[in-house]
């Protein structure tokens, strides 16, 4: 869903809406007009290749002039997906700090800090072995606090490389710059 409003922050209705990625990525509708709400909702299916898909929405408002709109959305790959599987399961109620209604965050009650694994800024300057270590051995093979439990008994060697693949994928800022597949004209 997009929502369209105008300088005011008042709701645009008819204002018309125009999506474009890169090929492969299907939008549905491609385009259309916002309602009364200044809403427009859309599915998008992305291409069949893993990455961060940026998307860009174009519309046109009351003055004529036409305004871009660019969002990134996530396409996870198989291993990636087992990754976040995981994590639901074993990591989400340490490292993010939201409560859900499925899961009370036991983030703040940790002494040291457990960081989302969507923070590429801390994540992505661990080596892709330090990532591995501290998900098997727990903490204290890096140094840090033992609250940060060992995996290695849970889980099986590609569990924990799929965790790895996932927190890759989910970084932001991307872990390898560049990486984005950029919408086309
Ligand atoms: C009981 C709480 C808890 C659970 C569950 C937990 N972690 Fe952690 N984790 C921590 C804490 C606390 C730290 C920070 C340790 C430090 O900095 O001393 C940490 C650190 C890490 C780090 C290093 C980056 C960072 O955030 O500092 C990674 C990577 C990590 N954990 C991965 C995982 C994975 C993968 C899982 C699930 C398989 C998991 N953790 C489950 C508490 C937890």
């Amino acid at each position: 869903m997009i929502q369209v409003n105008d300088a005011q922050g008042a709701a645009v209705a008819g204002a018309s809406v125009r999506f474009h990625s890169a090929p492969g990525v299907i939008f549905q509708p491609a385009s259309g007009i916002t309602g009364s709400d200044g809403q427009f909702t859309f599915a998008v299916a992305l291409g069949g290749m893993a990455g961060r898909y940026q998307i860009v929405a174009t519309t046109t408002g009351a003055s004529g002039k036409a305004i871009e709109l660019r969002m990134d959305e996530l396409a996870l790959g198989f291993e990636q997906n087992q990754g976040r599987q995981l994590s639901d399961l074993y990591c989400t109620r340490c490292h993010d700090p939201e409560s859900t209604a499925e899961r009370v965050s036991n983030h703040d009650n940790l002494t040291a800090q457990a960081h989302a694994f969507s923070d590429g800024a801390f994540l992505n300057k661990m080596s892709d072995a330090d990532l591995m270590a501290i998900i098997q051995h727990g903490g204290p093979a890096l140094g840090k606090s033992a609250e940060m439990p060992p995996y290695g008994r849970t889980l099986s060697k590609s569990g924990i490389q799929a965790l790895a693949a996932y927190i890759r994928a989910v970084a932001d800022p991307p872990h390898q710059p560049g990486e984005a597949v950029y919408a086309q004209r």
